[in-house]
């Protein structure tokens, strides 16, 4: 996407100030802050500390990511994972020109298997599984335009997005009410809003199994945070429903904004 039609959407999160592009090609917010671009990928961890759960589970993905691609080929021989994620995407709302932001985009998965008559933009904290989503995307001839960033504090304006959904991370966001609030103040009024992570089962029955991953994932406090954060919804928000996926392993909490 060009540079500018971009900051026309984007913010500096930390400050809210509207963002230009600079002679670099980079983006500079009205105090001269500078958010620097690699790979087309803009980084708005450039102005943050990551800090406690978000860079205990920021370390594990960068680790992983070197191992995504064989591990989805592993998958790969025991389920369809295009259908999977098809499935996974059904209450996702996309329409012809419609702009789809997915929090936590990781490698990519998810936007590969919607429809391609929409504007896809995908953010993630890992610096590893964002460099997987370039490659993909290149393999996958998918446009999707990507961005370095906490969920938690998102670099866009206001109700910029028709569609906005996560899946995988939130349960161990440092504060998951907070990237609510931020998939909420970006969509636009009426938006459904999507969010799938795993339930404990899956940690337990999962996650516990991997080697090297179990070592993220080996506290009760873990369990704990693995439900459906719906006491996290504002009151305000419509249609709000929840339902578990893959016999008891996942949940989707939805709701649409005001
Ligand atoms: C299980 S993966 C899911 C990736 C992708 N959504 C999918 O379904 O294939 C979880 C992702 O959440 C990201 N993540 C974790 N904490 C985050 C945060 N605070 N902000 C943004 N992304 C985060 C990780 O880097 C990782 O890519």
């Amino acid at each position: 996407m060009k540079s500018q039609a971009l900051a026309e959407i984007l913010i500096n999160p930390y400050n809210h100030q509207s963002v230009h592009t600079t002679e670099a090609l980079n983006f500079e917010d009205t105090s001269g802050n500078n958010i620097p671009v690699f790979n087309g990928i803009p980084d708005f961890l450039s102005l943050e500390e990551v800090n406690g759960l978000n860079k205990k589970y920021q370390h594990l993905y960068d680790r992983f990511s070197r191992f995504s691609n064989i591990a989805e080929r592993i998958m790969a021989l025991f389920i369809d994972l295009n259908r999977l994620r098809r499935k996974w995407m059904t209450d996702v709302e996309v329409r012809p020109g419609y702009k789809v932001l997915e929090t936590s985009v990781g490698t990519g998965w998810n936007i590969k298997v919607l429809p391609d008559f929409a504007e896809y933009y995908g953010l993630d904290i890992s610096g590893g599984m964002l460099r997987q989503a370039v490659r993909n995307k290149l393999k996958w001839n998918r446009e999707m335009q990507l961005f370095k960033g906490n969920a938690e504090y998102l670099p866009f304006k206001d109700h910029t997005f028709d569609s906005v959904f996560h899946v995988g991370g939130i349960n161990f966001f440092n504060d998951r009410q907070r990237a609510i609030r931020e998939m909420i103040r970006v969509a636009k009024p009426g938006t459904r809003i999507v969010i799938i992570d795993e339930t404990a089962e899956h940690v337990r029955k999962q996650y516990r199994r991997i080697p090297f991953v179990k070592n993220y994932f080996s506290s009760e406090a873990e369990e704990v945070r693995a439900v459906a954060p719906v006491d996290l919804v504002p009151a305000e928000m419509r249609e709000l429903e929840v339902k578990l996926m893959e016999r008891g392993r996942m949940y989707q909490l939805s709701f649409r904004t005001v």
